[in-house]
């Protein structure tokens, strides 16, 4: 049984890092932190996580990792073996990993071939600045997929994820894996890509002011803000460097502690999509939703 405990953080291949680090410290409210790693850069938000977002210089724009948690260094090794033994391709070993922060862990690839690490530390990077407005955390990240309902089953049966929601035919699977109603989301597209990675902020009036900071340097939503049924919590989507599609949220549904989720069944339309009524997802929206560039 492979226990991942949270989504820790995604690692990006971006064409412009310096463009993208004057981006996320100025105005997306993340702090680069000191790593020796040449021309990569990396993100720390309030919270305990030594870094949550990574940025490698590559000729094209994509995911280079997603990162997960383990619970212990115990747990990367346990988890290591019974996926050898249950016959998954590993691309590596156990050892302490070649990124900033005190990591152990391995990777694999996903269906479609998503590099995944699996990890653990013993560390604890407590944040000198607290602004309470600032990102704390990832909140959950969308995969485009050819094959989502495959990709879901992947992520149920080889690493251990919980269905949350869905919606009908197909079109979108809500998984979890700790309190949080959903980590990851799978969407049904023409290609395998990044629909858009979402920050955590501590609540909807975080969330405004993140808005009226991303307005004032002239950047208008791509959708937003509103607020999603499958999950209930509020959105406001932007673009990114790179094309990518980035999201501010707050006050996703928390499962309480022992408390049983029964997946349901949602159908898609403006309804459930922003039950604020305040609009869909704009042409632009659509477009680097679905992996293309601007
Ligand atoms: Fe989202």
């Amino acid at each position: 049984m492979i226990n991942i405990t949270n989504l820790r953080g995604l690692i990006l291949k971006s064409t412009k890092i310096e463009e993208a680090v004057e981006f996320y410290e100025t105005l997306w409210g993340l702090k680069k932190i000191d790593s020796n790693q040449g021309n990569s850069a990396f993100f720390e938000a309030t919270g305990d996580e030594g870094f949550i977002l990574g940025l490698v210089p590559d000729s094209q724009r994509g995911i280079e990792t997603i990162r997960f948690a383990l619970e212990s260094p115990e747990d990367v090794d346990n988890s290591f073996a019974e996926l050898k033994a249950s016959g998954q391709k590993l691309l590596d070993k156990p050892d302490k990993l070649p990124i900033p922060g005190e990591y152990y862990g391995f990777h694999l690839q996903d269906l479609d071939g998503t590099t995944i690490e699996l990890s653990a530390t013993t560390k604890t990077n407590k944040n000198k600045e607290k602004d309470p407005f600032a990102p704390q955390r990832l909140s959950h990240l969308v995969l485009n997929s050819p094959d989502n309902a495959a990709l879901k089953d992947f992520y149920i049966k080889c690493l251990g994820l919980k269905l949350a929601d869905w919606y009908k035919n197909d079109l979108f699977f809500f998984l979890r894996c700790n309190q949080q109603h959903h980590v990851l989301g799978v969407e049904n597209s023409d290609n395998s890509s990044l629909n858009h990675v979402a920050f955590h902020v501590e609540d909807l009036d975080a969330m405004m002011r993140r808005i009226g900071v991303m307005s004032n340097a002239g950047y208008e939503p791509l959708w937003g803000p509103g607020r999603h049924g499958p999950g209930d919590n509020c959105f406001c989507y932007f673009e990114g460097p790179d094309s990518f599609v980035l999201e501010f949220t707050s006050e996703l549904i928390e499962v309480p502690d022992g408390e049983e989720w029964t997946p349901k069944e949602w159908i898609p339309g403006p309804e459930n999509a922003n039950v604020w009524g305040t609009g869909g997802r704009t042409e632009k929206a659509i477009k680097l939703m679905a992996g293309k560039e601007s």
